[in-house]
């Protein structure tokens, strides 16, 4: 069915249109991102500044999708962009060492409290695959545990038992258990029945960046146990490091995992990675005397953009303006303007449902009545099932975009939003939430 959400969508973006039917026959669904896809085409953005953008319609738009969770500072900020130019004209890879990665280490020693030491990489995907490396090494175990629907990138082990998981040997995905989060009953059976057990990983607010919300209570069990059963634990920290607080859901919540991940505002902007933790885990890449260890035990790690000049001057201007200002600050009362504003349209339209989500990542939750605490909210797993409902969170989105918003149902927040671009968004929700009810689908 053609909506007349889809058909307001086609008519507004006429050149987005004409680019996806040459795109299309370049990449496969004409999109280089899995989440960039979008029936009946994706939008082309030319150009961005501060907390808008502008697709190649000449359409501006209030972004939340913020980079896929890197742009605290919003597009294009003033130092972040100095830095990166003035790294520019003095080079972009030394292929050796530098200054600026110390200066990069010891900002995120200064924000992230588990830290005691770092190896950068280029992605959260290349840090999540080198944290089971290291965890696999120095325990000798080989079986981690992940949660149902938690997302820790894209490469074999962590996509097991997900959508997509053509091209995984079976023999992967039997080294990963996946259990469903916050019952700690069901973590200390699988602990009780395998001694083979080297990690459990966890996005620390919950599935799909806090969509899906874990328990803090289900944090601290896990803490507990991980520790009762010499097992590592690692908070995937890749979207909530230096947003949920200046030092990340381990700052936040006051649990400290044993090592963690972390991307995105790491390089205010520019692709990076990093593992950082315990150094006896961390330390597992470190060459030793012996020839036989360094073959058989250590673990190798090469990159020829780990740590890159480029990434490293931008990710040091991110870290200190997060360190230094009151960027998380900002962002989450922006969060809660929005979050009380939609629950305002939702009681109003007396539609069922809520906003709710820790610090800048909010999260419309649409056709569920609960009772909602605005932050943790936790549904029971049936309600949480109907949440995702995949033709209304399309139509949201086109809607949303129609009106100048790209959000749909997740606004991932960042600093430079005004309090002005906050009330837009609430009006557009609401009008979008009124075209939808037109269209017979709420
Ligand atoms: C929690 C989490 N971990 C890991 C990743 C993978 O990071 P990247 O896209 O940089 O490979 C993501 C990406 O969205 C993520 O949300």
């Amino acid at each position: 069915m053609v909506t007349s959400i889809e058909k307001r969508y086609i008519e507004k973006h006429q050149k987005c249109q004409q680019n996806y039917s040459v795109s299309k026959d370049f990449f496969p669904n004409g999109v280089t991102h899995d989440s960039r896809n979008l029936e009946p085409f994706p939008y082309y953005v030319d150009k961005a500044l501060g907390a808008y953008k502008w697709d190649i319609d000449g359409q501006k738009i209030i972004d939340y999708r913020g980079g896929h969770g890197a742009l605290i500072l919003g597009h294009c900020h003033p130092l972040v962009s100095q830095a990166v130019s003035n790294q520019l004209k003095i080079g972009t890879h030394y292929a050796a060492s530098t200054d600026l990665e110390i200066r990069w280490a010891n900002w995120v020693k200064k924000l992230i409290p588990c830290f005691e030491k770092i190896r950068f990489t280029s992605s959260g995907t290349e840090a999540t695959l080198m944290a089971f490396r290291m965890v696999r090494a120095y325990s000798g175990k080989t079986k981690i545990i992940k949660f149902s629907d938690h997302f820790h990138g894209w490469h074999d082990y962590v996509r097991s038992h997900t959508a997509g998981t053509g091209g995984i040997p079976k023999e992967v995905m039997d080294t990963m258990i996946t259990l469903p989060q916050n019952d700690i009953g069901i973590v200390e059976e699988t602990l009780n029945n395998s001694d083979d057990i080297a990690a459990i990983i966890i996005e620390p607010t919950g599935a799909h960046m806090g969509a899906d919300p874990v328990d803090p209570n289900f944090l601290q069990q896990l803490r507990d146990i991980t520790n009762r059963y010499g097992v590592i634990l690692i908070f995937d920290e890749v979207v909530t490091g230096f947003r949920i607080s200046k030092g990340g859901a381990q700052s936040y919540y006051g649990i400290t995992p044993d090592i963690c991940t972390l991307a995105k505002i790491l390089g205010g902007g520019l692709p990076a990675g990093a593992v950082t933790g315990k150094s006896e885990i961390i330390d597992m890449v470190q060459l030793s005397d012996e020839p036989d260890y360094n073959r058989v035990e250590r673990v190798g790690h090469n990159g020829t953009f780990n740590a890159n000049p480029l990434s490293a001057a931008a990710g040091c201007a991110a870290l200190e303006l997060v360190a230094n200002s009151p960027v998380n600050e900002i962002a989450n009362q922006r969060s809660q303007q929005l979050k009380n504003g939609l629950n305002y349209v939702l009681s109003k339209l007396e539609i069922s449902g809520c906003a709710s989500g820790v610090s800048s990542a909010v999260f419309l939750r649409l056709g569920v009545e609960h009772e909602c605490d605005n932050e943790v909210c936790i549904l029971p797993f049936d309600d949480q099932k109907k949440v995702g409902d995949p033709f209304l969170s399309h139509q949201m989105w086109l809607e949303m975009y129609n009106q100048g918003i790209d959000a749909g149902t997740r606004f991932i927040v960042n600093s430079v939003l005004s309090e002005s671009d906050i009330n837009k968004t609430i009006e557009a929700s609401e009008k979008a939430l009124i075209n939808i009810r037109k269209e017979g689908i709420l």
